[in-house]
């Protein structure tokens, strides 16, 4: 039974934690930078420094939690992008360093794989599966062949989902992240169908053929929203109706594209058909809540991790790790970081007694 050590520092979030080969999570903290409230935004200098500071502690505590020691890991894994490069590099480094010196496996792992595999370390999701990926930086559809092997049928033009709905809270007042604060001002709205008449927001690309997003026309209808509002504060009836008619556009866009994803993935006849949905904004009730419903249409298991393991954690890391470390699909120390990484250039590696194999 292997255990393996997982880092996360692309973004920041400075993450350890410590999964077993049979899915159990053993430590998993994480530690939202603070640094960065006062500039409304991810500062990348501030950030690659706070992980820095904070890394080894951690890695400490999650050692701690799940009463082990160096001893008892037999991999560490880390993100080696995409993300902020030199956050990348603090976690990068810290796990080459400790390869090194326990002369144990190194896994680099790209962060959206680690999303996209999370499903497997708390369900039991057989490949393939459709993915809808949707966070701060990336929103994609993606058919999840294999560990290492992704077809994106769909992906953003211009802003990832998160960021929409981050800047739709900057807009309205409501601090970063943004996402759960539009979600609970939307949930506070008193008659959501007067909220859709008084402050229509369009849908860009539904009805479109392609699986692609585009976010932009969104954004822009929401500011030009919040500027035709009266002057001075804005009301909390008048944010709340407005976070709902930007979540009902949001979840219309989702359930559009994804309508067309299911009919690509049912034509390649997967053996047990399943809609998965993960990253930060996966957390969203509302979007899970449609994403079920549309599974459900098309007689689809619908499966989305637990809202913890949605927004960035180093479990995914590690579970990512695991599911590479058990195919025999480690790196050598000399491994590079990557700032940009798309899923599509991932390498599978030959696979070594494996039942795919
Ligand atoms: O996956 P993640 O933690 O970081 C990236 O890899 O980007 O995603 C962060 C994004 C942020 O934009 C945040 O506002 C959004 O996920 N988010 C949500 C919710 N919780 C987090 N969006 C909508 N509803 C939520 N409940
Ligand atoms: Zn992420």
């Amino acid at each position: 039974m292997k255990t393996l050590l997982g880092i996360e520092t692309s973004c920041d979030e400075t993450a350890a934690a410590i999964v077993t080969e049979d899915g159990r999570i053993l430590a998993n903290v994480v530690l939202s930078q603070q640094e960065h409230a006062a500039f409304g935004g991810v500062v990348p200098e501030i950030a690659a420094r706070a992980h820095l500071n904070h890394i080894d502690a951690l890695i400490k505590e999650a050692l701690a939690g799940a009463k082990l020691t160096l001893d008892d890991i037999d991999a560490v894994a880390a993100t080696a992008g995409p993300g902020l490069i030199g956050g990348v590099m603090v976690g990068a480094m810290t796990a080459k360093a400790i390869a090194a010196v326990r002369g144990i496996p190194v896994i680099a792992v790209n962060h959206l794989e680690g999303h996209a595999l999370t499903v497997r370390l708390v369900e039991d999701v057989a490949f393939p599966y459709l993915l809808l990926l949707v966070s701060g930086g990336h929103c994609q559809l993606l058919i999840v062949e294999e560990v290492g092997r992704y077809h994106c049928l769909g992906t953003t033009r211009d802003d990832a989902a998160g960021e929409c709905f981050d800047k739709t809270a900057k807009l309205l007042g409501l601090g970063y992240p943004g996402g759960p604060a539009v979600e609970k001002m939307a949930r506070a709205c008193k008659d959501p169908a007067a909220a859709l008449e008084k402050y229509p927001l369009p849908a860009p690309m539904v009805g479109k053929p392609g699986c692609d997003f585009s976010f932009s026309g969104l954004k822009t209808a929401v500011r030009q929203t919040v500027d035709a509002l009266p002057a001075g504060a804005i009301a909390p009836d008048a944010a709340a109706a407005i976070c709902h008619s930007f979540q009902h556009a949001v979840g219309l866009i989702m359930a559009d594209r994804t309508e067309r994803a299911i009919k690509q993935y049912l034509a390649l006849k997967p053996p047990s058909p399943a809609l998965v949905v993960a990253g930060g904004v996966a957390a969203n009730t509302a979007l899970r809540q449609a994403l079920e419903a549309l599974a459900k249409q098309y007689n689809m298991r619908f499966v989305a991790p637990p809202p913890k393991l949605c927004t960035d954690n180093a479990a995914m890391i590690a579970w990512a790790g695991m599911e590479r470390l058990v195919r025999g699909m480690t790196d050598t120390l000399d491994f590079a970081v990557r700032p940009r990484w798309p899923l599509e250039e991932l390498k599978p590696h030959p696979l070594k007694g494996t039942s795919h194999g």
